[in-house]
């Protein structure tokens, strides 16, 4: 069977908003995530019912408590079934407080030949006008075009790509954004604009799978924190880190979020390069919401080539997991 012919799809539920319940139908906001069974999701979009579909519960949860436990199932079941000649796509339906990080970190270690199209709601499944059910609808027309690859995040009929896509609103229906880059594409009626090339994927095979293979031997990702460079910051909070004994994990890096292009208070920037001189690794990334540090000779710390500080954290962790 070649890719055009494969048009089987799964889905894998994780859980987040899109599977929310709320006692009042018109409670946006006091409403439990990951209550709803993916497989109910998908009985509420009738035109997935002449589609074949293999539906599974990978995880019910709400995203902000996303742990590496998740991922790694998570990565398990989307590389298992990339491998399935029959199968076209991967639909993920999840949170969306951190679906970025997923997108990127699926994107970053299996860099998938077909698509993983991950999607998501701001309303809850039993809201007035839920959101859900045409977001699943326009990714399982992503998942199913035929020139579609690599992970996506599809959101009110907007396709973002891993790398770029952020969540920019705690409330509108339309909370994403890839910045200057622009999304990938949209989804109007099933039918889709691209506007950008799809993610990069592996050159043969269905993906990395040594770089799974390193994810999944990975008890714990290596510790890398996320700290803010701001008025008064007195570089404490990275004492405080180089201190700590009781993790877990020893401290291997820590991804600072600069003011502008990646600038750092002096006080801060003097704390970071005590932790740089006792081994830990140090990135600068901007938390300017747009725009990414313009490296420049000179700059005291290396940047994160253009990512989000979540995004440099979770970067940084998986590059001290190859070393
Ligand atoms: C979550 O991320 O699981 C809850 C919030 C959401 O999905 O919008």
């Amino acid at each position: 069977m070649n890719a055009n012919q494969a048009r089987r799809l799964v889905v894998l539920g994780t859980g987040g908003t899109i599977a929310g319940r709320a006692n009042r139908a018109n409670d946006n906001v006091g409403y439990v995530a990951g209550q709803v069974a993916v497989s109910e999701l998908v009985a509420m979009v009738p035109a997935l019912a002449t589609c074949p579909l293999d539906v599974e519960q990978v995880a019910q949860i709400n995203s902000k408590d996303m742990v590496l436990s998740v991922w790694h199932a998570l990565a398990a079941r989307v590389a298992e079934h990339l491998d399935r000649p029959e199968v076209a796509g991967i639909v993920i339906t999840h949170g969306t407080d951190t679906i970025e990080e997923t997108a990127f970190l699926l994107q970053t270690v299996l860099k998938p030949s077909k698509p993983v199209v991950l999607t998501c709601a701001m309303r809850p499944a039993t809201a007035l006008v839920p959101d859900g059910p045409q977001n699943l609808s326009d990714a399982v027309a992503v998942a199913l075009h035929p020139e579609a690859r690599g992970v996506v995040v599809v959101c009110a009929g907007r396709i973002h790509g891993a790398i770029d896509v952020a969540k920019v609103h705690p409330y509108r229906t339309d909370p994403f954004d890839s910045g200057d880059a622009g999304e990938l594409g949209c989804v109007e009626e099933a039918q889709l604009r691209v506007f950008r090339p799809w993610p990069q994927a592996v050159p043969e095979g269905a993906f990395d799978a040594a770089a799974l293979r390193r994810l999944k031997g990975a008890a714990a990702l290596p510790r890398v924190e996320l700290i803010f460079s701001h008025a008064n910051a007195d570089g404490e909070v990275v004492r405080a880190l180089l201190g700590q004994t009781a993790a877990a994990e020893p401290l291997r890096g820590i991804v600072v979020a600069g003011t502008g292009n990646g600038t750092v208070h002096d006080d801060l920037l003097a704390a970071l390069k005590q932790a740089q001189a006792s081994g830990v690794e140090v990135v600068v990334a901007s938390r300017c919401a747009h725009g990414r540090v313009v490296p420049h000779p000179g700059q005291p710390l290396p940047d994160s080539a253009g990512l989000s500080p979540v995004k440099a954290r979770l970067a940084l962790a998986l590059q001290l997991l190859e070393a």
